[in-house]
């Protein structure tokens, strides 16, 4: 659910710290992702009514789409899932056939769902576990009589002055191993339910583990923690929250534009984008959990559409996205930028490398310039890659000194154009040079 703060404004925001430029996407997403709030907190009839914004991103390789979708899933606290369309096979074929998204969306929101409730009785597992614990260091009958005792076990466990001591613990294991039932091909999704069957049909053997206390607290703890969360209860809360707020990613949805008509590898494409319509249009999928509805869940796709366009897709499915954003070529200004602002910009993750090796690397601003230039230049002489071609040149430029530190003495390293010009003029004026190296 987007939390009542997050506002599209302050989505934007959230994602302006990551993504440069792009701005028409960033909002489409904030206004699609508030939308789901919106419609939880409508009244009466209508609610039902109220469909989601898919929507569909557009925009040449490396210009920031599935940058945008790792980004909002950090940041929307809903169950969220980015699949890449190129993973699933048309029903009928060898591999994971499109509902298998809706099963994946709906273990995630039992996780969190879990999670959220474990942290919930955290305070009373901790209680729990500590009593157990003590049951563990004093064995014996009657609870009463050592009272006494007890409390001052607790007190030493309380003041940390067990934690080097050890204690033997139950853990429960199954008695045989869970093997690979099928190949590494395809059936991943049959093998793990069957996993799952499995491992709840066999039956489990208890162990005893040595192990420190401290580390004894915590593993009882957890385990007080499991057995508090009433499971039917999350299960329940799970599907609701994926039903009314989660969110799918669907990249590479442009990969699913096959050769119809032709033979061959791509054969099943296009029957993808078929077993997709239900699932976006709204139909029950079961789960290991229970059917689901997926008639409200936010569906994101994002494509390059380079070599084929939006309208190839089936007709159905287009229509499913009613929204197309676009997003654009990065220019040489926005490649300055994503060098230098992003919280994980490339200059700064380069300083922090080289930090560790105690050297302050700083960059001149003209060379960040050329290295921009640079990055342009490329792109235009061989395949135009987008941002990524700023890693390529990047290291291209700081290979030397990736290789040669540490180095005694060396303790301030600063890039000017001039070093930007001699690091890469020679691989970038030859373009066949370029093509392997960049
Ligand atoms: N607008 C941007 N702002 C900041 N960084 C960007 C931007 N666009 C791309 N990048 C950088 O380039 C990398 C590649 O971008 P991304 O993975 O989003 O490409 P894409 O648009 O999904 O391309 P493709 O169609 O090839 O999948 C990102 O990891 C990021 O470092
Ligand atoms: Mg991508």
């Amino acid at each position: 659910m987007a939390k009542k703060e997050l506002t599209p404004k302050k989505i934007k925001k959230e994602l302006d710290r990551y993504i440069i430029g792009q701005n028409d996407a960033k909002r489409s997403i904030a206004i699609a992702i508030r939308n789901r709030w919106r419609r939880q907190n409508v009244k009466g009839f209508i609610k039902e009514e109220i469909l989601p914004n898919n929507l569909i991103l557009i925009g040449p390789t490396g210009v920031g789409k599935t940058e945008i979708a790792r980004r909002i899933a950090k940041l929307v606290d809903a169950p969220f899932l980015k699949i890449e369309a190129t993973k699933f096979t048309e029903v009928g074929y060898v591999g994971r056939d499109v509902e298998s998204m809706v099963r994946d969306l709906m273990n995630i929101s039992v996780n969190m769902v879990k999670a959220r409730r474990q942290v919930e009785v955290a305070e009373r597992a901790k209680k729990l576990g500590e009593e157990r614990l003590i049951d563990l260091l004093l064995p014996g009958e009657d609870k009463e009589t050592q009272k006494e005792s007890r409390e001052k076990l607790r007190n030493l466990l309380h003041k940390g002055a067990l934690k080097d001591k050890y204690v033997n613990i139950p853990v429960y294991v199954h008695s045989f191993p869970l093997i690979e039932i099928f190949g590494p091909m395809g059936l991943e999704e049959v093998n793990t339910d069957l996993q799952d069957m499995m491992s709840s049909m066999s039956p489990k053997k208890r162990k005893t583990r040595r192990v420190k206390v401290n580390e004894a607290k915590e593993i009882l703890a957890q385990e007080e923690a499991q057995k508090l969360v009433d499971m039917e209860e999350v299960i329940a809360e799970a599907k609701k929250s994926l039903e009314n707020s989660g969110i799918i990613f669907i990249d590479e949805l442009d990969k699913t534009v096959g050769s119809e008509g032709k033979a061959g590898p791509d054969v099943s494409r296009s029957g993808v984008q078929r077993d997709l319509l239900p699932i976006v249009e709204g139909s029950n999928v079961m789960t290991k959990y229970g059917m689901v509805e997926t008639d409200h869940i936010l569906f994101i796709a994002a494509g390059a559409f380079t070599s084929t366009k939006p309208s190839d897709l089936i007709p159905e499915l287009q229509g499913r996205f009613p929204i197309r954003v676009e997003l654009f070529s990065l220019k040489k200004e926005d490649f300055i930028k994503i060098l230098t602002e992003p919280e994980n910009a490339l200059i700064k993750q380069y300083t922090a490398l080289f930090r560790t090796e105690g050297v302050n690397l700083t960059f001149d601003k003209k060379a960040i310039v050329a290295i921009a230039e640079y990055a342009v230049l490329v792109n235009e002489t061989t395949d135009d890659i987008g941002a990524r071609r700023l890693h390529t040149v990047m290291f291209a430029l700081m290979d030397n000194w990736l290789y040669k530190l540490p180095v005694r003495g060396i303790k301030n390293i600063h890039i000017e154009e001039n070093d930007v010009q001699e690091g890469l003029k020679d691989i970038v004026q030859n373009v066949d040079l370029a093509r392997y190296i960049l």
